[in-house]
């Protein structure tokens, strides 16, 4: 994709560090989805404002995880990382940030970011993840057992009513909400702050690897994307032949590309374009149920386990469940379709 004229490379992306700096010094609290009014949609072909770095060894993650980054030492650099850690975990699209802030506990130890386009969502996820990063057990008041769900679907329980009180009443102490049944490994350690995930406006069409090197995702997500219905919008979709080698690119050997939607005709599209991408493998339900076991990617600690094959479960049950438009769907009573893949490793 051409770049176009009034597309910069800036050494450091100045409106998400604005994003991220704004809001704690006025607004400590949950934030509020009917105060983040956006359009429905963007349209990803007709927006080239956005900054991006020139690579990613010049991106300032500092402002989006600052327990991990130190600012740049100057303009135009990169900064340096603290405890040897990159973005692991890309949501392509994260909307209203569902996924990654539910993953991000049960994951502590891995970096995650959202990629979103839209201005006000961006800022809504941002101004999310600070009142969790200043009260870990605040309580999202759209969602109330957003805390609680994801560990609980770890466990495999449902999200019962006990919990949502537990976690409204854990919140005045600042700390994680406990969850009944829960093993205790997957809870987060004491001090946990969500220091691990962060949200960035951007265009996930473009420049990706200006912010991600080669081979350093091991999960991308592509949940619930914008169907584009009409057959002459479909080149705005977030899947296609091109755009799959920026992904394949980026996610390394053995990690895994996810998508999943409520359009069997946009799951036919994705599944057919991926299927038809030589470095991509589609697993089967077996194979999805057993993820962690053989010590698959993108889990902390790399051998295979019990422990791990529970994360990558409920890694699973968040991809269905846990993102605002899957919540949606299921409130509609409508249909899922998901697929998982595992990207081959580079021909010899
Ligand atoms: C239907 S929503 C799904 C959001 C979220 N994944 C979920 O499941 O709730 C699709 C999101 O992708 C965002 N989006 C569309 N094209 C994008 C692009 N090129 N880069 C980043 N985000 C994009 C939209 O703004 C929207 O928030």
């Amino acid at each position: 994709m051409g770049r176009k004229k009034n597309q910069t490379a800036h050494p450091k992306t100045k409106t998400d560090a604005s994003l991220l700096a704004g809001a704690a010094t006025y607004e400590v609290g949950m934030p509020r989805k009917r105060f983040y009014r956006q359009r429905a949609h963007a349209n990803p072909l007709s927006i080239h404002h956005l900054e991006y770095p020139p690579s990613p060894e010049q991106m300032d993650w500092s402002t989006h995880f600052p327990t991990y980054f130190a600012p740049p030492p100057s303009e135009g650099e990169g900064s340096p990382s603290l405890k040897g850690k990159k973005v692991e975990f890309a949501d392509v699209g994260c909307g209203f940030g569902g996924l990654s802030i539910s993953l991000a506990p049960l994951f502590p130890d891995t970096l995650m970011l959202g990629l979103e386009i839209r201005v006000q969502v961006t800022q809504y996820v941002s101004d999310k993840i600070r009142a969790l990063r200043l009260n870990p057990g605040s309580v999202d008041p759209d969602n109330a057992d957003d805390v609680a769900a994801a560990a609980a679907d770890a466990a495999g329980q449902p999200v019962a009513k006990r919990q949502k009180v537990e976690a409204s009443e854990d919140s005045a102490s600042g700390k994680l909400a406990p969850v009944r049944g829960i093993k205790p490994e997957l809870m987060p350690p004491e001090g946990y702050a969500y220091g691990n995930v962060s949200v960035l406006r951007a265009n996930a069409m473009k420049f990706l690897p200006n912010f991600f090197e080669k081979g350093q995702l091991s999960k991308i997500f592509f949940l619930f994307p914008d169907p584009h219905f009409k057959q002459r919008k479909h080149k705005a979709r977030i899947i296609s032949p091109t755009l799959l080698a920026e992904y394949a690119y980026v996610l390394r050997p053995g990690g895994l590309l996810y998508t999943i939607t409520d359009v069997p005709d946009l799951h036919q599209w994705m599944t057919g374009h991926i299927g038809a991408f030589p470095l991509f493998h589609r697993l089967t339900e077996d194979e999805i149920d057993n993820l962690g076991l053989e010590g698959g990617e993108g889990v902390e600690g790399q051998s295979g386990s019990e422990l791990q094959r529970v994360r990558e479960r409920a890694v699973m049950e968040a991809v269905k469940r846990r993102t605002e438009e899957g919540k949606k769907v299921e409130r509609n009573q409508g249909g899922k379709e998901w697929s998982v893949w595992r990207r081959l490793p580079d021909p010899e």
